[in-house]
């Protein structure tokens, strides 16, 4: 629900000083948004924040670097930190393991880090590293404190962590050798926070408590998460997770499975709104290029190798999404709950799933379920209008047509999805201000033969296409009943 930019006289006031301390920016100010081979408008764009120096609060976003071997260089990054740097990302947080490549590419990213004007900080992956050995923690840490892209908050390196709550922090910090801001991925329950600096929720979707979809009795929204972290950190700085979506679904072809989903639809939306009336200290985008969970917001074009999840993520960019989070993330660092102002270039962002969640896959899956909580997503296109003056958006999925006022401002629009082509058009008066289709149709159809909860996200007006190479396409075929498929 966006409020209307005309009814509430305190966001004009908010306006005028936006207004005034941005033509202060304007000399200083980098070019205005422009995501390589970016999705700008074709309105005259009124409303332009750009915010120069990264303030107190700053935004993370969880990058795997299990899944980048397959770079060479400093300049296999460099499209990464360009695009991040470009919704107005500060870090990237390198989640790493303990793999013989794991070095290698560290100084890659460091080195593309500060050719590109961006920050990195270790994430270390306790499910790799080992709370047992705290003097190897500090030790990396204390490797790449000194670098120049090393993000630091005043004197202290930071560094985060997935897992890890019962690392000995003071000894980690005796190994480093350096200030370090520890301020892992905590659990905020049976440990204490007093050696932390702050820490990072996980809970970025809606749950259980037990790390799936939310039952009738059991049923924590990711807010409740943020108060439960709050609450235990006083007031230590909290990293709160934001993240657009969940799908996994690794079936018989690992020994270990993973075949679930989190309620996401118009998740991102949502808990964008519910940041800018939060103010946490720090946010984290989960994440860039986690393709086995389908939560990336990175292109499908980052070079990477490929877990088995290429079936799942194959032709289904996410792009919009990052699109999506620029004005959120510009009025999250303005202190701003209105994010209206912040909106670079009007644009439209869609996603749907490929098929409508009853459609029956068991008898060609490799995991031969539905995927646990599918029954909580809604059959539905999703629509985001980021508008500087009304228009009229008609939005037809299959044969269901449905028209709605646009308001100026960030609305979001759902209609039922119907099997076929999905088109979008948005008119201001007579004028056609977008006008576009999915280059992907819903059908009743098991796309290879598999579940496929992912979405595809598009923006109007499109940008480049946007797809796996065969370093990502690697295991397509591993663990199809199909045998083969191509689409
Ligand atoms: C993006 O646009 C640039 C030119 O602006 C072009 O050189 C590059 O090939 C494009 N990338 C893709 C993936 O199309
Ligand atoms: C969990 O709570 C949300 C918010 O009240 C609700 O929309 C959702 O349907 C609930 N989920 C279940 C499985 O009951």
């Amino acid at each position: 629900m966006a409020p209307s930019l005309r009814s509430f006289s305190l966001r004009q006031a908010l306006s005028v000083l936006f207004l005034i301390w941005s033509s202060l920016l304007v000399a200083a100010a980098p070019a205005v948004f422009s995501p390589e081979n970016g999705t700008m408008a074709s309105e005259p764009r009124r409303i332009e924040k750009r915010q120069t120096t990264a303030t107190s609060k700053l935004v993370f976003a969880h990058f795997l670097v299990g899944i980048v071997s397959n770079r060479k260089s400093a300049a296999d990054y460099d499209a990464d930190m360009k695009r991040a740097k470009a919704v107005g990302i500060d870090a990237f947080a390198l989640n790493i393991g303990t793999d013989s490549y794991t070095d290698q590419q560290l100084g890659y990213a460091y080195t593309s880090a500060a050719n590109n004007g961006m920050k990195v900080f270790i994430s270390f992956d306790f499910s790799y590293w080992n709370v047992q050995d705290p003097a190897a923690v500090g030790k990396k840490i204390k490797q790449y404190a000194s670098q120049s892209a090393q993000l630091k908050i005043g004197s202290k390196v930071f560094a985060s962590s997935f897992l890890g709550s019962n690392l000995n922090v003071p000894a980690m910090r005796t190994a480093a050798g350096v200030d370090v801001f520890w301020a892992p991925n905590a659990a905020a329950y049976g440990t204490s926070a007093a050696n932390l600096d702050g820490a990072l929720n996980w809970g970025a979707w809606p749950n259980n408590g037990a790390n799936r979809a939310p039952t009738a009795s059991a049923n924590y929204s990711v807010e409740s998460g943020d108060a439960t972290y709050k609450a235990w950190l006083g007031t230590k700085p909290y990293i709160a997770p934001v993240s657009p979506w969940f799908f996994t679904h690794f079936g018989k072809e690992v020994s270990w499975s993973k075949n679930w989903v989190f309620p996401s639809d118009l998740l991102w939306l949502k808990r964008w709104k519910s940041i800018l009336n939060s103010k946490p200290q720090f946010v984290e985008i989960l994440s860039w290029n986690d393709y086995g969970e389908s939560h990336y917001v990175g292109p499908l074009s980052s070079k990477h190798t490929d877990d088995g999840s290429s079936k799942w993520a194959k032709n289904m960019p996410h792009n919009g999404w990052l699109d999506m989070a620029q004005p959120f993330i510009a009025a999250y660092k303005a202190g701003a709950t209105v994010p209206e102002y912040f909106i670079s270039a009007e644009r439209l962002v869609y996603w749907h799933r490929p098929t409508p969640k009853n459609v029956n896959c068991d008898g060609t899956d490799n995991a031969g379920t539905k995927p646990d909580g599918w029954n909580q997503l809604a059959d539905s296109v999703f629509v985001v209008t980021f508008l500087t003056a009304p228009s009229t958006l008609t939005v037809t999925s299959g044969s269901n047509t449905r028209t709605f006022s646009a308001p100026a401002g960030i609305t979001a629009f759902q209609v039922p999805m119907g099997l076929g082509v999905q088109s979008f058009l948005l008119k201001r008066g007579s004028r056609t201000i977008f006008s576009g289709q999915s280059p992907l149709k819903v059908t009743n159809v098991c796309p290879c033969g598999i579940y496929n909860y992912n979405a595809y996200v598009g923006t109007l007006n499109a940008g480049a296409a946007d797809a796996l190479d065969s370093d990502g396409l690697a295991q397509f075929n591993v663990g199809l009943k199909s045998g083969t498929c191509t689409s």
